[in-house]
């Protein structure tokens, strides 16, 4: 099979030998890689347009799995599930993952890390607080607003990757879970995974304990648990101390 490379490294040589089925293949193969690309363009323009941002924040630029330090066997274990989760995300069908445990402890490091590493290679992505993204929605209601709710809620929709985060830390309203739901639903039915950060535990040790189960409601956990999504467990000090 002949190459994009060969072919020029051949039309450098002068000589343009190339059957018509290579050429079909190459311009096909162009082709879907500007859609892509124009795709993506496309995506993050409507981004900055509706949050005026997209990827990670400046203060998480720069966190990738290899410079998060592995200071015990659970830090290994959670690296390694992001390298796993960059590494096959091109055949991710809705995978998604909820990183729970203290604050300080690298929830956000790992998730940038996944984010960034995404992005170089042409996926959008998108962290943002729940309490951020709530925000921003109230906004869409202003009747000064450009962006109407509807926009706002599919821009959600179409990130390759979206992290919620401090999911749980709010006041747990109804409005709150309502959009929350809507977004995970409507993502998971497009095969599109979404990730959380939490400080909540996965199941209560006392019976009026929050967990994130009560707080988000069964539903929701249920979208999240389909597709194989995982729940990294990061119980351990904070990297601050
Ligand atoms: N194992 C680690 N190696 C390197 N830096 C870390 C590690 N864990 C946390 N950090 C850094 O500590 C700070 C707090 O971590 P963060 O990811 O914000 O914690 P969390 O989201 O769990 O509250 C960040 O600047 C992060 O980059
Ligand atoms: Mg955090």
């Amino acid at each position: 099979m002949i190459t994009l490379n060969e072919i020029k490294r051949r039309a450098a040589q002068g000589s343009h030998k190339y059957s018509w089925e290579d050429l079909k293949r190459l311009r096909a193969e162009d082709e879907a890689r500007q859609d892509e690309r124009f795709r993506k363009q496309f995506h993050d323009f409507k981004a900055e347009r509706t949050f005026s941002r997209c990827g990670v924040l400046p203060i998480h630029q720069n966190c990738r799995v290899e410079n998060f330090e592995l200071l015990t066997q659970g830090h290994r274990k959670a690296a390694d599930f992001a390298r796993w989760y960059i590494d096959n995300f091109y055949l991710n069908n809705g995978t998604g993952f909820i990183f729970g445990g203290q604050p300080g402890a690298g929830k956000n490091h790992l998730a940038a890390a996944i984010c960034n590493e995404l992005m170089v290679a042409g996926y959008s992505c998108l962290v943002i607080t729940v309490n951020e993204l709530m925000q921003k929605l109230r906004a869409c209601y202003k009747a000064s607003s450009e962006v109407s709710e509807d926009q706002f809620l599919r821009t959600m929709v179409d990130f390759d990757l979206l992290v919620l985060d401090e999911v749980g830390l709010q006041r747990n309203s109804d409005a709150e879970r309502l959009v929350l739901n809507q977004i995970v639903d409507q993502r998971t039915c497009r095969f599109k995974p979404t990730g959380m950060l939490t400080n909540l535990p996965a199941g209560a040790e006392a019976p009026d304990t929050q967990t994130i189960n009560s707080v988000l409601g069964v539903r929701i956990m249920d979208r999240m648990r389909a597709n194989g999504g995982k729940w990294i467990s990061f119980q351990w000090e904070s990297y601050r101390k």
